[in-house]
């Protein structure tokens, strides 16, 4: 269902590689609410994903650029100006991705070179974006900017490794940057901490299906999912939240503030005895 929410605007989505990712969520649905788009991702997601036929059903120019790559973000923000005819009204970043999870190195083995690019490609990525953006004057006034985030950037999660250093940079980075975007061109920033979702990112988290289990038993509202994250970011990308900046807004179906709920508990009971040694000591951890 459309409500015209983002009637009229200009966006630009990051991270769209195929029909799993919560980028191709994202796209349709802001152009199903009224909004016209490009779309980017890096040339070999381009060569080997879906995000052809993605721009083609949405008529969206599709710009390949290595989100690292400084020259290329101008690419994107100069083409698209071009391609929508005006400054944009909004960018998603929904772009991760590790080396050192995708080499199964452990959080205390990891590859300081890997651990570079983790952060480059999953956190300074959305620094060069700004930059660049604010640069070229690119993002009119008002205009929002999310990207998408997790919850190990708080707590820590088993398996999330380098990937949770990089998201709380990320988080970081959306509030030091929002308050100069704010201040000097109104433009808001900030990022959505979204439930485990199964795309192509997720399923390379370490045990990703019992993570996402125990956040469903865990959570009031059951985990978000892809589409759901989809109709959290037209609101933020909409004029409804003109005020909302510089947060890290929660988008978990009440995780964030659970303890322990009955279904996790009652989970836990039947699973206890599993975690003893021989010697029916408990294995903690
Ligand atoms: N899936 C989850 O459980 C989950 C939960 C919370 C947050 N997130 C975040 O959501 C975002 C989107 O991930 P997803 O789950 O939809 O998976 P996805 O694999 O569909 O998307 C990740 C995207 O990042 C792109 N990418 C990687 N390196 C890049 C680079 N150098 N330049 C440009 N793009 C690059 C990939 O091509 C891909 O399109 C990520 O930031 C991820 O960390 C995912």
């Amino acid at each position: 269902m459309s409500y015209n929410l983002l009637k009229g605007k200009r966006g630009i989505v990051f991270g769209a590689l195929n029909d799993m990712s919560i980028a191709w969520k994202v796209a349709e649905r802001v152009v199903e609410e009224g909004a016209v788009i490009t779309l980017s991702n890096t040339p070999l997601a381009v060569r080997m994903g879906t995000t052809d036929e993605l721009a083609k059903k949405l008529n969206a120019k599709l710009i390949p650029a290595d989100a690292t790559n400084v020259q290329d973000l101008e690419r994107v923000f100069t083409e698209s100006m071009e391609a929508l005819g005006g400054k944009v009204d909004f960018v998603l970043h929904s772009i991760g991705m590790s080396p050192n999870v995708r080499k199964k190195r452990t959080y205390d083995d990891l590859d300081y070179n890997m651990l570079n690019t983790t952060l480059d490609v999953s956190a300074i990525s959305f620094h060069k974006m700004l930059q660049v953006a604010k640069k070229l004057d690119a993002i009119a006034e008002g205009g929002s900017v999310l990207a998408l985030t997790y919850m190990a950037a708080q707590r820590t999660m088993v398996g999330y490794n380098d990937m949770a250093d990089a998201k709380a940079m990320l988080e970081s980075i959306a509030r030091s940057f929002g308050y100069i975007y704010g201040r000097e061109k109104g433009v808001r920033v900030n990022t959505i901490s979204q439930s485990p979702t199964m795309t192509t990112a997720g399923s390379g988290v370490k045990g990703i299906d019992s993570l996402f289990d125990f956040a469903e038993r865990m959570s009031p509202l059951g985990n978000a999912s892809a589409a759901d994250c989809a109709d959290y970011c037209v609101m933020m990308f909409s004029d409804l939240t003109r005020k909302v900046t510089m947060q890290n807004l929660y988008h978990d179906g009440g995780f964030s503030s659970m303890g322990m709920s009955y279904r996790a508990m009652q989970q836990y009971i039947k699973g206890i005895d599993e975690f003893r040694d021989e010697e029916g000591n408990i294995i903690y951890g």
